[in-house]
């Protein structure tokens, strides 16, 4: 028999009709010799009725043997139930049957398929397709595919041109390492997996596109965190002859379009700006979640003269007041929180605590010079907690924003109904980097300074650190309740602009021209001023689901460790395989 309807979908209207139904058994139970089944597809659940005293004989038997994950296919009445159950869409009917029969049986699964099992994450991910039954999994991935519909509607409406790209490409520096593959025709040669098609899009702007989109796979090998795998989706966009203002405006629009139409919600447009000296002076981030206040404070001014040599010392002095968090942290909570703040780069955690209208405790006792002072500054209440940090600017924000997130938990300030969108503006071009000893691009390379500071950029060709600092880039981030969702900029669009740059970073000029002569040439054949942006997709998701891990909105995802428990990928190849390529593994990796 052919289906007739999705299980999940009949209601009230539907009683009466015959229906035939295909799916799954999620629960069997014989209850006073009527046997009930639980039949789920992907539209939700419907309870089926058997009455085995009446029904044939082959009816009987098969209601008999069916277990659960079993595939049936069910025909029966739409009948009105006798106990409704109000929380289900299916709540009011149940299907008399009339016929059923086994189309596919199945072992007992490794775990129960229902919302909230407690399972491993790596079990879950050895079977995802089980995994991906429970009706929550199911729910992300049409949400994704929701959020992406309304995305190519918006992008096809604004005239934006759907443009694939290259997957074996020459590496283009995002600043994570490459994916690469070999090349059997060319051996001893690799390509490289993009990072994002960055390059190919600008190409699209000379080429004369004007404005182009891709939903796209993006590859970088970088250590895993809950918002990030080795392969993600960038919904990526270009256009030609826009400025900042107009290329974030156009990105709110898809943002409002996806959160009526995926969350019924209506955003505020436009959407807050902040200054990127501004998020890290006072959130300590560069992704500032806005959702609850508690904001670093700068008391290097009042310290220098507090008579405490830890705070005269140093560069700068911050604090954090945790409201009515006093009692809440005793000296092991504080412990632990020193050992974050540790763990971002701090040398210590120096505590005092406002009760009884005085100062108490930590280092209070070095702070009696200033102690009126500092309780007028910091406006402190009864049962305030403040925390300081004594460093390098950068370091007293890295290590008092990540505590300001820890505590903003802790406390449950944060209210999880929000969705708090903002563009972090006003970037810096370059970001020193301690791990490569060097200055980096905050963005990539081919991100365009202002013009008001591209003299620091090109003095004298020997570009002084102090220099590089002051540069200043189009750049533009936008940012959800604490994640960086996307990023873009206004791109270099002459030769000598983009070959200054390069050498800024480092690169040589024959490097420059080993790496990107292919884009250094196409500089030279009028190439339109443009920009763009990429956000990520699958961070994107996850918040709108309210998902903490980006794995529970991709359907196939790698584990921590960059694997997949399912396939068993990577895995090991053939010795042929290795031959053809040209490679030989070191010994100790055979
Ligand atoms: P960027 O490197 O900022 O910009 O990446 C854009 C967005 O992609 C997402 N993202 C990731 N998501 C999951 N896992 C990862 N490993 C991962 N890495 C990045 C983030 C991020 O904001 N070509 C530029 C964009 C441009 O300038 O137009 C780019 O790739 O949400
Ligand atoms: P000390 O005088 O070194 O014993 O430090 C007194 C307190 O200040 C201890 O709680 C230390 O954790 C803390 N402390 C030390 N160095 C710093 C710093 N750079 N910033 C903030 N607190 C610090």
């Amino acid at each position: 028999m052919k289906r007739t309807n999705y299980a999940g979908n009949i209601t009230q209207e539907y009683i009466g009709q015959i229906v035939t139904l295909k799916g799954w058994v999620a629960k069997r139970r014989n209850l006073g010799g009527l046997v009930f089944i639980d039949l789920r597809d992907r539209e939700g659940i419907v309870q089926v009725v058997i009455n085995p005293d009446e029904a044939s004989e082959r009816v009987a038997q098969a209601a008999d043997k069916i277990r659960n994950e079993f595939v049936v296919e069910v025909t029966g009445k739409v009948i009105e139930r006798a106990s409704k159950n109000e929380k289900m869409k299916t709540g009011s009917i149940e299907i008399d049957a009339q016929d059923i029969t086994i189309l596919s049986t199945s072992k007992t699964t490794p775990f129960e398929i229902k919302d909230d099992v407690e399972v491993s994450d790596d079990t879950r991910m050895k079977y995802r397709y089980l995994d991906l039954r429970r009706p929550e999994m199911l729910k992300n991935i049409r949400m994704r595919h929701a959020t992406t519909h309304a995305i190519r509607e918006y992008l096809d409406g604004a005239g934006f041109i759907d443009v694939e790209t290259p997957f074996l490409n020459k590496s283009t520096p995002e600043g994570a390492r490459d994916y690469l593959v070999p090349s059997r025709v060319n051996k001893g040669e690799f390509y490289a997996l993009p990072q994002s098609p960055q390059l190919m899009k600008q190409l699209l702007m000379t080429a004369g596109l004007d404005r182009y989109y891709q939903i796209v796979k993006c590859f970088r090998d970088e250590d895993l965190r809950g918002d990030r795998q080795p392969e993600f989706t960038q919904v990526d966009l270009e256009t030609s002859f826009l400025d900042e203002e107009e290329i974030q405006t156009l990105t709110e629009g898809l943002i409002a379009k996806v959160m009526k139409e995926v969350k019924g919600i209506d955003v505020t447009l436009p959407f807050p700006r902040m200054k990127y000296d501004d998020a890290m002076n006072f959130y300590g981030s560069d992704k500032p979640d806005t959702r609850y206040e508690m904001c670093l404070q700068d008391l290097s001014v009042l310290t220098k003269k507090s008579g405490f040599k830890v705070f005269e010392e140093a560069p700068v002095v911050k604090a954090l007041v945790v409201k009515n968090a006093a009692k809440k942290y005793s000296r092991k909570g504080i412990d632990k929180l020193t050992e974050q703040a540790k763990q971002n780069g701090a040398k210590g955690l120096a505590w005092t605590k406002f009760e009884n209208g005085v100062l108490t405790g930590g280092v209070s006792k070095f702070l009696t010079e200033i102690s009126s002072a500092l309780t007028e500054k910091l406006a402190l209440e009864e049962n305030d907690l403040v925390l300081f940090v004594a460093d390098r600017l950068t370091v007293a924000n890295a290590a008092l924003g990540a505590l300001r997130q820890t505590l903003a938990r802790e406390l449950g300030l944060i209210d999880y109904r929000k969705f708090n969108f903002l563009w972090v503006i006003d970037w810096p071009m370059f970001e020193w980097s301690d791990e490569e000893g060097r200055y980096m691009s905050a963005h990539h390379p081919f991100t365009l300074p202002t013009i008001e500071t591209r003299e620091f950029l090109s003095a004298d060709g020997s570009f002084e650190a102090s220099d590089l600092q002051k540069v200043r880039a189009h750049a533009y981030d936008i940012v959800l309740n604490g994640y960086e969702l996307g990023g873009g900029s206004l791109r270099i669009n002459t030769r000598e602009l983009q070959e200054t740059m390069l050498e800024a970073l480092g690169f040589s000029l024959e490097s420059a021209q080993e790496q990107f002569g292919f884009l250094l040439e196409a500089l030279d054949y009028g190439f339109p001023p443009h920009g763009g942006l990429a956000i990520g997709l699958d961070r994107f998701v996850m918040l709108l689901a309210k998902k903490d891990n980006i794995r529970e909105v991709i359907a196939f995802p790698k584990n921590n460790k960059a694997t997949d428990p399912m396939t068993q990928a990577p895995s090991s190849v053939a010795e042929k395989q290795l031959e053809e390529l040209s490679i030989k593994l070191a010994d100790e990796n055979k």
